[in-house]
């Protein structure tokens, strides 16, 4: 079942704290190895992380299968510097070119490991730098493509994580999404989502099911952009978007 499915029910047993920890900015290689070189800050260190890592891991099989071809078609052929937000626990990673440069921003401390199995599993050096895509810790226009799944349903600031996007990108770079976004307004699966929205966000980790994505990206001030509505077996999250957007 996918995660989206259960974290509501299974988040009931993991409302907690939300902290800061200090921990070390990992790069693993091919091999492996992690080399510390900085002590950084982690944005979600709290035991809900964990489970939601935890969960991440253990439960998103059902959902990955449903978007393969997609994230396929999407991340087969990318070059250079890739910069994915929110990787969570790197599901994303077997899709990619062994050669690109690959740097995650991610908040939560513990899906740093399963990150760390996925680069070794698919033989790609990644660069995981703890920090928030609200403020990417990445240089202006360096990055050939930035990276969204199942994320910006869950930041707190999705027109600021979007400015971001464009501000690390190379001019005719590419910002890449598969996004669960709002059902059409005045829709039954609407108002339940804009029911489920109050609890799921505060058990779900920020998640918004109702959320209207493709507004945020279409107003974001890209040249161009692309975007393909479809609809998963998925209960609540069912409404999905995938697409580019190019700088
Ligand atoms: C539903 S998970 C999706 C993970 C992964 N992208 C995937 O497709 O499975 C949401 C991810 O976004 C991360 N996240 C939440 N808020 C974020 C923020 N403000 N900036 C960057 N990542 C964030 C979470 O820690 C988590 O890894």
């Amino acid at each position: 079942m996918p995660l989206h499915d259960t974290q509501p029910l299974i988040y009931a047993v993991a409302l907690t704290d939300v902290s800061a920890g200090t921990f070390m900015r990992g790069t693993t290689g091919v091999s492996g190895e992690t080399a510390m070189n900085s002590r950084v800050e982690w944005p979600k260190t709290g035991f809900s992380h964990r489970i939601h890592a935890w969960m991440l891991a253990h439960l998103n099989a059902r959902y990955e299968r449903l978007v393969a071809d997609r994230k396929r078609a999407m991340l087969a052929n990318l070059r250079g510097c890739v910069v994915e937000i929110g990787p969570g626990t790197g599901p994303n990673l077997p899709y990619y070119p062994k050669e690109i440069r690959w740097i995650g921003v991610e908040p939560n401390r513990y899906m740093m490991p399963y990150v760390k199995r996925a680069a070794e599993q698919f033989g790609l050096t990644v660069d995981v730098r703890p920090g928030l895509a609200e403020e990417i810790p990445v240089a202006q226009n360096s990055a050939d493509a930035v990276v969204s799944t199942l994320v910006l349903c869950s930041v707190s600031d999705p027109e600021r994580v979007l400015r971001e996007v464009l501000r690390v990108l190379k001019p005719g770079g590419r910002f890449l999404f598969i996004e669960h976004v709002a059902a059409p307004r005045g829709s039954r699966l609407r108002r339940v989502q804009d029911w489920l929205r109050p609890l799921w966000t505060k058990i779900g980790d920020g998640c918004h099911p109702n959320r209207e994505t493709w507004q945020y990206i279409e107003s974001a001030g890209f040249a161009s952009v692309q975007i393909e509505h479809f609809r998963l077996p998925l209960g609540p999250v069912s409404t999905q978007i995938a697409g580019t957007a190019s700088k």
